[in-house]
Formats: C-alpha cells, structure tokens, sequence
C-alpha cells in the first residue's frame, strides 16, 4: 500500500537512508514520500524494489522523465535527462556519437592516465594525503574538462558551478548564477569551435546532424551543463566510495594489490553497493499501478536505483560488500532509454584511477589519528575525506 506513514526522509548530506529503504521494500514497496527533500512538491511515491525500479524505467511512455524539467531542468536548460520518446532518441543519436567506444580508448591514454598520474605526483613524496581533496575531487572533474575543450586552469571553477548547479533545487539563487556563469564562459568556446573545430566535444557536438538537423544552441548548452556534473560529481564519489570499501573492508585491499584482475570485481560490486546517486525521477503520464499499488497521472516518482541494489531478492546480504558476489548487473546507471550515457567513461575513469593508485600508493592505509571515511548523503553518496597514509617515494 502507498498509505503507510513511513518516512523516507534523512538528512541530504548527512543521512543514512538504507534501514529505511529496507524497511520499505519489506514492508511497503511503493510508499508515498515527502519530495521537498529532492526539490518536488506534488504528491510523490518512492519506488524500493528491483523489478518495480525496472519495469518504471523500462516504460518511458507511462514513466516520463519530463518531470526533471521542473527541477533540475531549471538550472541545467534544455536538457535530454528531461526528454521523451523520439526528441529524446534524436537527441541521443546526435549526442552519443561522441562517446563512442573508439573515442573512449583514446581518452584513456591521451586523458584518462595522464590526468590521475600528474595528481599522485603531488602526493607522492608526502607519505598522507585526504585522497577526496587531493584526488578523486579532482580527476574526474579534470577529464571531462579535457574531453569538452575547457582548459585545465579553469577546472577547479567548473567543479564548483557542477555542485551548484546540482543542489540548484535547495539553493535555487546560487543554481541560476552557476547556470548562467558556466554559459557566459562556453558561449566563446562554442562560437570558435563552429568556426573551427579542434576535435574535442563541443567541436562534435555544433558540426554534428541527424536527420539534416543541427542541435540548437539552447540544447547545446543543455548537454554542457548536464555534462560536468553528470561526469564530474557521479564519478568522483563513486571513486570515493571504491576507496572506502578499498581501505575498510577486511582484507580486500590485500587481496586486490596481489591481483589487479579483481579491480572489475571490486568496481562492480561498489557500483552495487554503494553507489553515488541513488534516485531517479519520473512523472505517470495516465493512470496506472506499481506492484499493485494505484499511481494517479501527474504523480512524481522517486525511483530509488540505490535500494534496488539492496533488493534482497537478488542480491542475498545485500548490505556487505561481496568481492564475490556472482557478478550481475547492478541498477547504478539506470536501464531503458536514458541508461547512463557516460557509463563505459565512468568504469575506465574508476579502473584507471584505482590502478595508478595502488601503483603510486604502496603501503596505502588508513590514517589511524584521523576519522575514518563514512558515505552518507540522500541523493549523492560519498565521503567528505578519506585521510590515508602510504610509503613516501
Ligand atoms: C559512477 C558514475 C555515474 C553514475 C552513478 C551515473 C548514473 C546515471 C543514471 C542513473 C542515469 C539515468 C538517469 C535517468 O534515467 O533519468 C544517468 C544518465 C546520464 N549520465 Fe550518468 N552516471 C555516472 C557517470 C556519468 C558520466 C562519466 C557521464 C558523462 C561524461 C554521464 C552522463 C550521463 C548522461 C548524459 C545521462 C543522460 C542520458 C539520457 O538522458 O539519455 N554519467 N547517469
């Protein structure tokens, strides 16, 4: 039933959601939900269970992702995260040419690599380091940077429009401002590259065409602005939280120093586990039902990929992080037509960057006379600090 009083609500940067999440996929799989959280104030359903996550996200004609026009939409533009349908179809053609899998090998060694081995550099002869200020805040903000065309120098400040932008829905002032900086700064960058292109992402993106058609300069910086905190802020907790279960579950980080070929393993199952966003938003078009439970048209969905990953029904001890667990596909990028477009980047920046750092790192463990790390948060998931120790070289 959806009428049960469980609140869903923890603290969005501190909170700890997953008893409760367990609670509800136990007790009440689709549970009405207070959305002023997340930004929403229609009435709001969240959705707990594996095969209610798949089957709404699968169904793009009941389920449309228009809603996240009304939120995030506001502070991104144009956005794809918020089409439907065949616009939705033509736009990812256009989009998704640049992330192909030709494409993705070259930014591994021309960007990828050197980018996460120049950070170790700097930390290399200290012996300590917090690895989220010094790292993994860092890399991957650095890499899609690169891949877009925007200069290195300037990273530190797209960082910082990416959170703003990103908790735009709680602090909508500073959203708009971050919005309309990160355009004042592309527009240049943009008209140059129309006039000539240097082969980098926007170059791409203003020659590119479907169907004849261009993409216009208002989805052009949709895509941009969806681009640096999708790429940036995603990966870089989910970095975050690879290191965590790295450094804190017994014996893992031994075991995957002896054999690297375990790094897939040990990305997968983080993905799985402890993943960086653990919602996604949806809007009933018409009247319908989720697991038996009525869902009114013009009712919001939080659809919780995160809990899906603890759904007990496939993933038995949902809540430890199993090496081996039997591999299978997690939810952490969504499924049905909006699945994660930068997903292969999101694996190959993980699986770089966790092999140069236990390449540069020997030694790597926790800092005794600091707080060990702890992932928390409502909607992205991360630790603030991972402060770790390592032999100087
Ligand atoms: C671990 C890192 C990441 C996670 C957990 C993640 C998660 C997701 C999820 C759950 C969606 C589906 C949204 C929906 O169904 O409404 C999505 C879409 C998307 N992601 Fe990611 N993402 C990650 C990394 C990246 C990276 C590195 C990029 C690009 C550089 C990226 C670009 C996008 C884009 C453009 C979409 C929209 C696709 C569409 O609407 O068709 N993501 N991501």
């Amino acid at each position: 039933m959806a009428t049960e009083p469980l609140d869903l609500n923890v603290d969005f940067f501190t909170g700890q959601p997953y008893p409760l999440w367990a609670r509800a996929r136990a007790e009440c799989p689709v549970v009405e939900m207070d959305g002023s959280a997340m930004g929403n104030d229609r009435p709001m359903l969240a959705v707990t269970k594996w095969a209610d996550v798949e089957a709404v996200l699968r169904d793009g004609e009941t389920f449309s992702s228009s809603i996240n026009a009304e939120h995030i939409g506001v502070f991104m533009g144009d956005l794809m995260l918020a089409m439907d349908g065949k616009e939705h179809r033509s736009y990812r053609a256009l989009v998704s040419h640049a992330f192909r899998p030709s494409q993705l090998q070259q930014w591994d060694d021309r960007l990828v690599k050197p980018t996460i081995d120049d950070l170790l550099e700097r930390i290399r002869p200290l012996g300590r380091a917090d690895l989220v200020a010094s790292v993994t805040s860092q890399y991957p903000v650095q890499v899609i940077c690169a891949i877009v065309g925007v200069p290195l120098e300037d990273s530190a400040q797209f960082a910082q429009w990416a959170v703003e932008i990103n908790t735009g829905p709680l602090d909508p002032e500073k959203g708009m401002a971050a919005s309309q900086a990160m355009r004042d700064y592309l527009a240049p960058i943009v008209e140059a590259r129309r006039a000539e292109p240097t082969g980098d992402l926007i170059s791409d993106m203003v020659h590119a065409e479907v169907d004849g058609e261009k993409l216009t300069d208002e989805k052009i910086y949709g895509f941009l602005r969806l681009l640096l905190p999708a790429g940036a802020e995603t990966t870089f907790r989910a970095l975050g939280n690879a290191l965590t279960a790295l450094l804190t579950v017994p014996g893992l980080h031994d075991r995957v120093v002896a054999d690297r070929s375990l790094l897939p393993a040990l990305i997968e199952e983080t993905l799985r586990w402890e993943t960086s966003i653990t919602q996604v938003s949806r809007i009933a078009v018409r009247d319908t039902e989720i697991n038996g439970c009525p869902v009114a048209a013009g009712t919001a969905l939080s659809v919780l990929v995160a809990s899906a990953n603890h759904d007990e029904e496939r993933y038995p001890n949902s809540g430890e992080f199993d090496l081996d667990r039997p591999m299978q596909n997690a939810m952490t990028f969504g499924t049905g037509q909006h699945q994660c477009l930068g997903m292969h980047l999101a694996r190959m920046e993980m699986r770089t960057g966790l092999d140069a750092i236990l390449d540069a790192l020997p030694g790597l463990h926790l800092d005794p006379d600091l707080p060990a790390p702890v992932i928390a948060g409502l909607a992205f998931r991360g630790p603030d600090a991972i402060n770790v120790r390592f032999d100087a070289s």
